[in-house]
């Protein structure tokens, strides 16, 4: 058990009941990724305000045999490699890349840890019939179980950190995080991580905030989930996705707030209520954005050297190699 684990595998139940004891009240991002969730969450990943997966698409489209290239850099030629993905989702950006390590001539192992059940499911499908030379070992967890993982396995490692999924941590947590991975690798083994880059804050705020409102149906769905899974009384017309973003420390916020007073009950909490005033807000997402400087500066906060960094031409987004 290290400390992620610890942290992240605390049930709904409780991480509610201390979320909303909070000021102000909040609630973790890892649990908008129920069935219903990772489906909204793959049609955000189409919106045309969202920009992080098709762009971090296209460095994987123009540059993915140097980043391939640069991860199995420091494993020995033909040595067996393992690729780790945390938060691997649908998969569609990874498999650019499995496809260029493939092309190595090395036996391949890819281990997706995802916490959704039903998307690694997919993925796992998906992979037989489009890289059935790759051997595929998923696994439905959090992050904290991917840690032990690491630590377990003998092979050379390419650990994969996508999507800039690295932004839900606070900047504290980032860097310990990032120390947590990196403790179970080699020197060899490499670590690729996405990262939003800082940009015109009305396009981030746009990206979380939709013209088609799948962004608001996302939040609001965890509403949902907390109905069905804790036998709450949420009404979801009775709130509102609210997303705001401080382009001083490039903090994207997103809210869930009550558009009038009123109590809420989960069954779940021995029907324990809990109050809202008019417009009190729900914080429920941090998607922090951020600078080259801080991504260097981040990566020696945990003992990590940066290796090489890929970006599209518009400089909305980076793919940085690691290795301790
Ligand atoms: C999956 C955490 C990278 O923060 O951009 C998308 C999730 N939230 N729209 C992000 C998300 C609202 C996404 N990550």
């Amino acid at each position: 058990m290290n400390e992620f684990a610890t942290d992240l595998t605390t049930d709904l139940a409780t991480d509610l009941a201390h979320g909303l004891s909070q000021t102000p009240k909040s609630l973790s991002s890892k649990y908008f990724y129920d069935a219903a969730g990772s489906r909204l969450f793959q049609l955000i990943m189409g919106l045309p305000e969202y920009y992080p997966t098709r762009t971090e698409l296209a460095i994987f489209t123009a540059q993915g045999a140097a980043i391939g290239a640069a991860l199995a850099a420091g494993a020995a030629p033909g040595a067996p490699l393992l690729v780790v993905e945390l938060g691997a989702g649908d998969g569609l950006k990874t498999k650019l890349l499995l496809r260029e390590l493939l092309a190595t001539a090395r036996p391949l192992t890819y281990e997706p840890v995802d916490i959704s059940p039903a998307a690694l499911a997919e993925l796992t499908a998906a992979l037989a019939q489009e890289l059935p030379a790759l051997r595929t070992e998923p696994l439905a967890a959090d992050y904290g179980a991917a840690l032990d993982l690491l630590a377990a396995r003998p092979e050379a490692k390419a650990v994969l950190f996508l999507g800039s999924n690295i932004g839900n941590f606070s900047p504290l947590e980032q860097a310990e995080f990032l120390r947590a991975l990196a403790a179970p690798l080699s020197p060899a083994d490499r670590l690729l991580v996405g990262f939003d880059l800082r940009k015109d804050p009305r396009r981030v705020q746009a990206a979380y905030d939709d013209d088609q409102g799948v962004t608001a149906a996302f939040n609001l769905n965890l509403l949902t989930r907390l109905n069905r899974e804790l036998g709450a009384d949420f009404d979801p017309e009775h709130w509102q996705h609210f997303p705001d973003y401080d382009p001083a420390t490039g903090a994207m916020r997103s809210w869930l707030v009550s558009r009038r007073a009123q109590t809420v009950r989960v069954a779940a909490l021995a029907g324990r209520a809990f109050e809202f005033s008019a417009w009190e807000a729900i914080q429920t997402e941090t998607s922090f954005k951020f600078s080259l400087p801080q991504i260097t500066e981040l990566a020696a906060a945990a003992g990590l050297r940066v290796v090489a960094t890929f970006q599209d031409e518009a400089g909305d987004f980076a793919d940085v190699v690691l290795a301790r």
